[in-house]
């Protein structure tokens, strides 16, 4: 089994704790002349631990070099923490630590100090703060906290005046920029600094966001004279937003026509999915042919659409033979136009992909975003979920990656250490085109959970990502997903087959690409090709 045992509970325990935060990840940069650390994250229940069998290891070229004391004046060992006094260049490389029957590998590399600059452009946390909205900056370290007796807070690598901490105040747009907190750390008599940098956008007021109705523009509703029905229109709004039906006509309102109450529900920070019925009883002949538009409005812009009654069957009263006539050639029209639809709705996926590589077509180059998806997988890594997990870190990379050229963001191997994960999770989907959610029955973690509705916040009111939902064993019940998540099409949903979805031809990877955004992809190598996807013992 690849996966390492990380258990759950140490991920959210990495997210909660502030002291001493654990290092999980497998891929982890540090900056030459920083120190730096690497903890390992410990399972085991107190009486279990072994601290007298703990070893560290780094693989040189030559195998695996046992770490100690005596190694390097700069490396120091204490128990679960391997610390650097500083990092350096040399340093990179693979480190393991060994407890009992309990190891952990990383993947250290150590990268240069930048010459220009105070901060390493590499190591930065981006963070987007509405103007007028706080703009908090804490230089707060998860590790070295207790041991910095001094914390400077530069922006664009010039000292700030006025040094508090947390520093604190209405963002206004010249307050964008790179804050670097640095640590001052005295060890052995020698003064070290620790930086933190964020990357600070101030965007503008995001209540100006505009109103969106969900659905058609236009409705065409079939009913019967006599009959009731209700129209449901539906909208996403920001605080401020309202939506209401327009149903006046010159001379005042029809009385069988009757407007609902509005109901809200929040989604998330500020947006409301909200939805009002229009009622109409006893349907008559003035009710037809006539357009119920609904309204959604804010400071910001206008949306509008339109529901329109139209009669069941509107029988035609024609001679016999015209008659007959007509339908047949209705019937053989009919049919083709189903043939047809029915093709194009087959071989969509083939269709649109076959069109996409013909016109060469790229969307991912204007849009100023880094990631063509967001991978949100369960980072709980114990050894019933591992499939899913290698499905994850290890399958959907090769193929989208490697065979199809796009650009996965995985947490676990894209995201450097340190600081607000929460903030980084969140910057991170923003920079993202599609939120891949790989899901499954245990899916549903605390930690990815903010994944999740971080995406959907994006999906469905920013409507800057879109979500596909991987389904990766059978799930069933979708009722433990957020309500707001039924608004996706079904389309976005696959299901992963194991046995049938190994060809890099198979559907499950032709629709995944038809989800992706289009990409001047890579020519396809052979058709034929099996991917060696179970690649377990
Ligand atoms: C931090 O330390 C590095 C050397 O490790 C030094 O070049 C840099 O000037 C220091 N930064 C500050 C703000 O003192
Ligand atoms: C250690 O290095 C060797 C050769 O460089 C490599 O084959 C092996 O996979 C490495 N082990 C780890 C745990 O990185
Ligand atoms: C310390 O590590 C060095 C190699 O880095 C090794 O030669 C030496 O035997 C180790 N000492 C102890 C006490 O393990
Ligand atoms: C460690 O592994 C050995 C052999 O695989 C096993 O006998 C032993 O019980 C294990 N110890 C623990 C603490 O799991
Ligand atoms: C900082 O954020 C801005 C706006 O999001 C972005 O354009 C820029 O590339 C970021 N800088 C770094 C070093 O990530
Ligand atoms: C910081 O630490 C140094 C050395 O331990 C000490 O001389 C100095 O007074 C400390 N400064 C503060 C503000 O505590
Ligand atoms: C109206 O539509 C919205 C979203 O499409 C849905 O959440 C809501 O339950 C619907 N209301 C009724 C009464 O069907
Ligand atoms: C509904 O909107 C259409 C155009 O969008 C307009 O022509 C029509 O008069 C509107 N109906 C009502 C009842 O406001």
């Amino acid at each position: 089994m690849h996966c390492r045992e990380i258990p759950l509970t140490l991920w959210v325990l990495m997210f909660i704790s502030t002291s001493e935060t654990c290092t999980s990840r497998l891929h982890i940069t540090a900056v030459e002349g920083e120190p730096f650390y690497l903890k390992y994250c410990s399972s085991s229940p107190e009486h279990e631990k072994k601290k007298n069998t703990i070893k560290w290891y780094k693989n040189e070229s030559h195998g695996p070099v046992d770490l100690n004391l005596s190694s390097s004046p700069r490396i120091l060992l204490r128990d679960y923490v391997l610390e650097f006094w500083p990092a350096e260049l040399i340093d990179s490389g693979s480190y393991s630590f060994q407890m009992g029957n309990d190891t952990h590998d990383w993947k250290l590399n150590v990268i240069p100090r930048s010459k220009h600059s105070c901060f390493t452009e590499k190591l930065v946390m981006s963070k987007a703060v509405e103007v007028k909205k706080s703009l908090q900056i804490a230089c707060e370290h998860s590790y070295y906290q207790q041991l910095a007796n001094r914390t400077v807070l530069y922006k664009n690598c010039e000292k700030m005046e006025n040094n508090q901490n947390p520093f604190l105040k209405n963002a206004e747009f010249k307050d964008q920029g790179y804050y670097t907190c640095v640590f001052f750390l005295h060890h052995n008599g020698k003064l070290f600094n620790v930086t933190k940098t964020f990357n600070i956008t101030v965007v503008g007021d995001r209540s100006n966001i505009l109103p969106v109705l969900l659905g058609p523009k236009i409705n065409e509703v079939k009913v019967e004279l006599g009959k009731d029905i209700e129209l449901n229109c539906s909208a996403l709004l920001n605080e401020k937003g309202v939506i209401y039906w327009n149903t006046w006509r010159k001379n005042g309102k029809d009385p069988n026509v009757h407007e609902g109450e509005v109901t809200r529900i929040r989604i998330s920070e500020g947006k409301w999915l909200a939805f009002t019925i229009l009622r109409i009883e006893n349907i008559n002949t003035r009710n037809l042919n006539f357009l119920y538009n609904c309204t959604a409005v804010n400071e910001g812009g206008i949306d509008t659409k339109s529901f329109i009654l139209l009669r069941k069957e509107d029988v035609v009263d024609i001679p016999g033979h015209v008659f007959t006539g007509g339908m047949i050639a209705a019937v053989v029209v009919s049919v083709v136009a189903v043939c047809l639809v029915t093709v194009g709705v087959i071989y969509r996926v083939d269709l649109v992909l076959f069109y996409r590589r013909f016109m060469g077509r790229d969307e991912t180059l204007t849009d100023g975003k880094t990631y063509d998806a967001f991978v949100s997988y369960l980072k709980e890594c114990q050894p019933e979920h591992g499939e899913e997990h290698t499905f994850a870190v290890e399958t959907l990379p090769r193929v989208l990656e490697k065979h199809f050229g796009y650009k996965l963001c995985i947490f676990e191997r894209d995201v450097v250490p340190g600081g607000a994960v929460v903030d980084e999770i969140h910057s991170l989907i923003e920079k993202s085109r599609r939120l891949i959610i790989v899901l499954s029955q245990s899916y549903m973690s605390s930690e990815v959970r903010y994944e999740l509705e971080s995406g959907l916040h994006e999906a469905l009111v920013e409507r800057k990502i879109k979500i596909i939902l991987i389904e990766f064993t059978p799930v069933g019940d979708f009722g433990f997903l957020p309500q707001s998540l039924n608004l996706l099409q079904s389309h976005r949903v696959l299901k992963w087959k194991a046995d049938e979805s190994l060809s890099y031809n198979s559907r499950f990877w032709k629709n995944l690409l038809y989800l992706m955004p289009a990409k001047a992809v890579k020519p396809y190598r052979d058709e034929s090709e099996v991917l060696p996807v179970l690649l377990q013992s």
